[in-house]
């Protein structure tokens, strides 16, 4: 049971998940049960018990996670009122000016926390401990929060300009803030194009849904339309020198390159829903406000995946079925944080081996290969299981004894 609040903190299911998936198509309904060229035939009534048992079950987890989560991040945040959001990191004249160098000597607990954000200068030392975001915030103690906020775009949000000035201790010296703006670059510069009917909700990293209507016209949805849920960057891939390492708890390490992936396992064609767990968050928000990107009710797809079956990969490896000690199969993408943290997230072992999960390594969406913005050139497809699991641009898998030990906190996705 420890196990399940981290899962879940990302979980946000609406209760009317399933009303909206039964209601607006049942395509989306059958999609859970997937279909695959290779699959047997004759038990679909057990599946579908299961798969509503399993519904039932979640819905019911993910409620309760809410209440946690929406009361925790509360007490958390504790933002009193929306003040001087619009003055987030302008010249204060009550307050002392400090250069640099002086921020810089404030980059430990003993010293206090400091850090500047345009004019501002902030003392966050009792913040960190309360960071949605983990200890990755001690990577800006001293120095600037800029660069970090480029790759975190989360962050540029009226809710968390209020928060900070909350910190708010005094003005940086005027060409000092300035020298530090002209050094950055910024690491969404090589995005790829998008659709514009897609709608975002975060520009960086991007994340965006088709409308609705667009969504509902078609049974299998065109990857061009199929929503975006990135973390970070896209990261830019070479297929020639794309390497797969497989390594851990009864495996031989091996690396496949995309030409092993597509030549040497057979290639198993699944058709899959993918649904982020934010999926109508938005309307859940109307309820009660919750963290995290505002989706409305198209961060969902179905498509047709092509790829070879996780489990040949990892029998390719010499994992056993049976070897003890293994629980988790982790993933991890290409996709890097400032800390060079990749996103990550694990599937259960029985799920992982399991020839008729039909779990794939894709190297093809709609018999097209992936574009960037779904994990070109291989990502994970883990039907029935919530989308953060299905990663993109998969760069390691390892076996493992436990959870997915990604410290990333947007990852904490292990099962
Ligand atoms: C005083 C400075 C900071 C404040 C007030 C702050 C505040 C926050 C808040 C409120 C969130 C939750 C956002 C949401 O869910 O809407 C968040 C998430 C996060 N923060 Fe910060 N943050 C700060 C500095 C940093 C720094 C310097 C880094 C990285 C070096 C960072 C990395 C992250 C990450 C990775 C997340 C999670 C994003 C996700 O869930 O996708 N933060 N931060």
């Amino acid at each position: 049971m420890a196990n399940v609040y981290p899962v879940f903190r990302r979980c946000l299911l609406h209760h009317r998940t399933q009303a909206y998936l039964g209601a607006v198509g049942h395509g989306y309904c059958r999609e859970f049960k997937h279909d695959s060229t290779h699959q047997t035939e004759g038990n679909g009534q057990k599946r579908r018990y299961l798969m509503y048992t399993a519904v039932i079950t979640t819905t019911t987890l993910a409620s309760i996670c809410i209440n946690h989560y929406v009361e925790g991040r509360k007490k958390c945040l504790q933002i009193e009122s929306p003040v001087e959001t619009e003055h987030a990191g302008q010249y204060k004249k009550s307050l002392p000016v400090y250069t640099l160098e002086d921020v810089a000597e404030h980059a430990t607990k003993n010293d206090r926390i400091w850090v500047t954000y345009g004019q501002g200068v902030y003392d966050i030392t009792d913040f960190v401990e309360e960071h949605p975001g983990g200890d990755k915030i001690l990577m800006a103690a001293g120095g600037s929060l800029e660069p970090f906020w480029l790759l975190y775009a989360v962050h540029k949000n009226p809710h968390v300009f209020a928060l900070l000035e909350q910190f708010r201790i005094g003005n940086l010296k005027e060409d000092e803030s300035s020298d530090i703006l002209s050094n950055m670059e910024d690491p969404y510069e090589l995005e790829p194009r998008r659709h514009p009917a897609l709608k975002p909700a975060s520009v960086k990293p991007f994340n965006a849904e088709p409308p609705l209507q667009l969504l509902v016209d078609s049974f299998i949805t065109p990857s061009d339309l199929f929503y975006v849920r990135n973390h970070l960057p896209v990261p830019e891939v070479d297929p020639e020198t794309y390497s797969l390492e497989i390594t851990g708890v009864g495996v031989k390490t091996i690396f496949l390159s995309l030409h092993d992936i597509k030549t040497k396992f057979p290639k198993y064609t699944v058709t899959a829903a993918v649904q982020c767990a934010g999926n109508r968050r938005s309307e859940m928000s109307e309820v009660k406000p919750v963290k995290g990107l505002s989706w409305g009710p198209a961060a969902i797809g179905n498509a047709t995946w092509s790829g070879a079956r996780l489990y040949d990969v990892l029998k390719a490896a010499g994992l056993e079925e049976d070897h003890p000690g293994v629980e988790h199969v982790q993933f991890e993408g290409l996709d890097t944080d400032a800390a060079n943290l990749p996103y990550g997230a694990s599937i259960p072992i029985e799920k992982a081996m399991n020839r008729k999960a039909e779990v794939i390594l894709a190297y093809e969406i709609n018999g097209e290969p992936l574009p960037r913005d779904h994990g070109y050139p291989i990502r994970v497809i883990a039907p029935g299981i919530v989308g953060a699991r299905s990663v993109k641009w998969l760069g390691r898998i390892v076996v493992t004894g436990g959870n997915s030990s990604n410290s990333h906190p947007s990852n904490s996705n292990a099962m």
